[in-house]
């Protein structure tokens, strides 16, 4: 492993993302011991003015309580530095840079690299002039190695063209293997999973194709509304929000051929090729909802056409996959259907389908008819597995720029559409299936509902 120095920094600091999701996850790993005290420095950026310790106030109620975490906690907060400054103006990152490089200098007395990590906790809005001030002011400059690499959230665009241009916009100032972009469905444990079951398991690999496999469902459900994130939600709606990024990659794991090895390349260039042959998303494909109350939220427009609900069905042989706030579970699975047994003499028709399942939270567990389970283990939190990983330079678990840029090309048609109101919303209970319309639509493309069909109300 590389040793010397490592910065990171987040920008954003103060904001909600860095609070709820960052910080947490670099605590997790400091006390994993994956960062070492004696090499590590975290530094917090943004625009509003505050002390070290104000931001280390911040924090702390974010982290995990405890007695026994008590000293953890106070010295994992003890490497925290802040530093205020706007996002455009190379005052603030100039002095950044020196805050970096004072203490690489403290910390490299022996030898070593200098790394340094830029986790921008920010708007995508501001990603360009962001990144600009840190190419011009903040790149690593030990002559003895290491690399700066950012990491960037979605959204990534609202639509093609934008994420193109703000794929080029970036791809400009750093080089792809520089950059990390981040979808946290790709940390998660059974997403991890995924390949290690379908290409290490004599048993899925001769079934694992169209001749046995009748549909696959992948579904995200959330049990709350958008409350709170209103006006940020009703500008992208659950398409751009969740199923252009979390679930089509969670598709690709599911459908992809076996790639070459293990490489992160070879592993990217196999999803790449299963967006590029999903056709772009047809009317007749999608049922829309949008629960009611929605627009209760005073940071919503009256007349919004915002999905909070969609089900599609990807015509790449037989995917669909379906996304929803306010219903009446939280969950978010994998749901592989198997074709009936031909001359089923048993009639297992009536006990329904073979069904896969791969449960990827709450509780993760795989089962089959035959029920297996994994045994639980302790598993860590998708963002500390993907922090680690940009760490450590392995992008398998990131979004390539021609994968980002397919992934667009399948929902852009359909959401240009849903913005210009040609393509409406359907209105459904909160804490309700989503539309009746969702299931009709699963149905007509062949899935067959073979456990306890819930009521809709
Ligand atoms: C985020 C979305 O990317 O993922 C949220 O913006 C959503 O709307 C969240 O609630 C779901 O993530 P998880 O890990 O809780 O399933």
């Amino acid at each position: 492993p590389e040793t010397g120095c490592l910065s990171i920094i987040v920008l954003g600091a103060s904001g909600d993302l860095a609070k709820k999701k960052t910080f947490p996850a670099l605590f997790n790993l400091y006390r994993q011991g994956f960062l070492q005290s004696n090499e590590v420095h975290i530094f917090g950026y943004s625009r509003t003015k505050l002390s070290d310790d104000d931001l280390r106030d911040r924090i702390r109620g974010y982290l995990p309580q405890g007695k026994e975490l008590t000293n953890d906690v106070s010295d994992f907060l003890q490497l925290i530095k802040y530093v205020s400054g706007s996002y455009d103006a190379p005052e603030g990152f100039q002095e950044l840079d020196k805050a970096i490089s004072e203490h690489e200098i403290s910390k490299n007395s022996t030898e070593g690299s200098s790394r340094r990590l830029f986790y921008l906790a920010l708007p995508p809005s501001v990603y360009p002039q962001v990144c600009k001030m840190i190419k011009s002011y903040c790149m690593n400059k030990s002559d003895l190695g290491g690399w700066t690499r950012i990491v960037v959230e979605k959204p990534f665009g609202k639509d093609l063209a934008s994420a193109e241009e703000l794929s080029s916009q970036i791809g400009e100032l750093f080089d792809e293997p520089q950059i990390y972009r981040i979808d946290h469905y790709l940390g998660k444990e059974l997403v991890q999973n995924l390949l290690v079951l379908r290409f290490a398991n004599r048993f899925f690999l001769p079934l694992w194709n169209r001749d046995n496999i009748a549909n696959v469902q992948i579904v995200f459900r959330e049990d709350f509304g958008t409350e709170g994130r209103g006006g940020y939600f009703d500008q992208y709606g659950i398409i751009r929000d969740i199923i252009q990024n979390h679930l089509l990659q969670v598709l690709c794991l599911v459908a992809m051929e076996k790639p070459v090895s293990l490489k992160p390349e070879h592993i990217r260039d196999e999803k790449v090729k299963v967006l590029q042959s999903v056709v772009p998303i047809k009317d007749e494909e999608v049922v829309l909802g949008q629960y009611q109350g929605y627009k209760d939220d005073p940071t919503v427009p009256n007349d919004s056409n915002t999905p909070t609900f969609a089900t599609v069905i990807y015509v790449y042989t037989m995917k669909d996959g379906k996304a929803g706030k306010a219903l009446n579970s939280r969950k978010a699975e994998i749901r592989v259907q198997f074709k009936d047994v031909p001359g089923d003499i048993f009639k297992c028709q009536k006990q329904g389908r073979n069904e896969f399942v791969i449960r990827l939270q709450p509780s993760e567990a795989i089962y089959m008819k035959l029920t297996a389970t994994l045994p639980r283990v302790v598993i860590p939190e998708a963002y500390e597995r993907l922090i680690l990983d940009t760490i450590k330079g392995d992008q398998q678990h990131f979004v390539r720029r021609d994968e980002l840029k397919a992934a667009w090309e399948i929902f852009t048609p359909l959401l240009h559409r849903i913005d210009q109101g040609e393509f409406k919303s359907l209105p459904y209970k909160p804490g309700s299936r989503g539309p009746v319309e969702a299931d009709e639509l699963l149905e007509r493309a062949g899935y067959v509902q073979t456990h306890g069909k819930e009521k809709n109300p």
